[in-house]
């Protein structure tokens, strides 16, 4: 059994990610616009060891899986095609009393902002963000932002296997931005109107379609643990029946245990041939597959994982938040995985005297080109260290008066605290060895 969250710790790693440089409110200077955030300067590097780690997962460690990056803009036809237009709405109510907005399948029937149960009939709300391309603001120029990056595999289907002369079962992953216009919209970065979404669409022979629903949903359970998930915050829960997706066969969501209780981390579905099927025949063109083998012509089904990369991001930072104490004192640390950490190395002059400076630059030069790292002069070495710390830089290194004598310096461990000399010129390899 898990822990019951910690009730503070939300407000924690939001005050954190946002006094570090993790997460802003977007145009906070103007009062933040309804809950967009910017990824500051740690932020950014975070975010993208997440891209990165899902990436090497999904792509560069294997040979079925290629990449894509398609457009946002899309026109109408993809999303009538893909039943977006009909189907992506969330049915919506109004509070009577306090005029409040909500979800329906949210709240129950009480409001959680002024506790009426004096709220409307549900009725359906698009979440599709509409705009016009082109100078021409008419019903001809419309397009929209897309809510998933899922649709750009299926119309780019023949391109893609033509291209890549890739046989089912094989993959085409995508990491993008994806809008949706959330009629609620809460805790911090967990669900926004644009986020970045990481999503594989796997083109299988339908009759190994089940087979390949479970080995997604195990490989990607174990992701999110070889990256510091806590194994009894992470829990697998499939759909009901009516709780499906218009496309949807079968999902399972992936739930991590957030502050407020279990919630949707990843989720695995079986689009059955849903997609192409449509497309196909609202645009006319074959997205199908010819297996030469078999001498069959057949439309792949397709399995789907697809997470969210700052709702991911989210999840790992909760995870990795931690207190604990040295030497009488509260230390706040960042357990990330080194792989996810927006710096892997800080390197530390003990002071700031100019002989230690010119060291600890070509310190900083032989470690830089290896590791993404800080260079920090401000404050005692405690203090900084504290910092490293806090945004959970694994290794510290300090350059004083002995690297001048001897060439070596003290390399510290985030987790243990311990310290270690190293010489200079064994510094990188001492690195890898420790992170494996
Ligand atoms: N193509 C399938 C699809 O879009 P989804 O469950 O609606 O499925 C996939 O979204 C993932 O994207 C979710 O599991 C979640 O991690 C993330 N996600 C969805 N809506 C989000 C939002 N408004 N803000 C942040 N992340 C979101």
């Amino acid at each position: 059994m898990a822990d019951a969250p910690d009730p503070t710790l939300y407000d924690k790693v939001v005050n954190l990610c946002k006094v570090r440089g993790f997460v802003f409110p977007s145009a906070e200077i103007y009062g933040g616009f309804r809950s967009t955030y910017d990824y500051g300067p740690l932020g950014v590097l975070a975010l993208r060891n997440v891209k990165q780690a899902w990436w090497r997962s999904m792509v560069q460690l294997r040979d079925d899986v290629v990449g894509l990056d398609a457009a946002i803009l899309s026109p109408p036809d993809v999303w009538g095609a893909s039943g977006h237009l009909t189907n992506f709405t969330d049915p919506m109510v109004d509070c009577r009393s306090c005029k409040e907005r909500w979800r329906a399948d949210q709240i129950g029937d009480t409001c959680p902002n002024c506790g009426s149960t004096d709220l409307t009939e549900p009725r359906a709300f698009h979440l599709m963000f509409k705009t016009h391309a082109g100078p021409i603001e008419d019903e001809g120029h419309v397009a929209y932002l897309r809510p998933e990056t899922a649709q750009g595999m299926f119309t780019d289907f023949a391109s893609v296997q033509r291209a890549t002369r890739k046989r089912p079962p094989f993959g085409i992953a995508q990491i993008g931005k994806a809008f949706r216009n959330e009629i609620t919209t809460h805790n911090f970065i967990f669900r926004t109107r644009e986020f970045e979404v990481m999503e594989l669409e796997y083109f299988v022979p339908p009759a190994e379609a089940d087979q390949w629903f479970e080995h997604w949903l195990d490989a990607r359970f174990q992701w999110h643990l070889e990256y510091g998930i806590k194994p009894d915050h992470l829990r697998t829960r499939f759909h009901d029946p009516d709780e499906l997706s218009h496309y949807s066969a079968r999902t399972a969501d992936i739930e991590f245990l957030f502050p407020w209780g279990w919630g949707e981390l990843e989720g695995v579905a079986n689009r059955t041939d849903f997609d192409l099927k449509a497309h196909a025949a609202a645009s006319g063109e074959a997205l199908d597959y010819f297996d030469p083998s078999t001498n069959e012509r057949y439309v792949p089904y397709v399995i789907e994982p697809a997470l969210g990369a700052t709702r991911s991001l989210m999840a790992f930072l909760l995870s990795a938040y931690d207190e604990d104490e040295v030497g009488g004192e509260r230390r706040t640390v960042l357990r990330l995985d080194w792989r996810l950490a927006p710096y892997q190395v800080a390197v530390l002059p003990l002071s700031k005297k100019p002989e230690l400076e010119a060291t600890s630059r070509e310190v900083l030069a032989l470690v830089q080109p290896h590791f993404m790292c800080d260079y920090d002069t401000t404050q005692s070495i405690g203090r900084r260290y504290r910092r490293q710390d806090e945004v959970g830089t694994p290794f510290g290194i300090t350059v004083d008066h002995d690297t001048m004598r001897d060439g070596t310096v003290t390399l510290r461990d985030r987790d243990t605290m311990t310290q270690v000399r190293v010489p200079e010129d064994r510094l990188v390899d001492e690195l890898r060895a420790r992170i494996g």
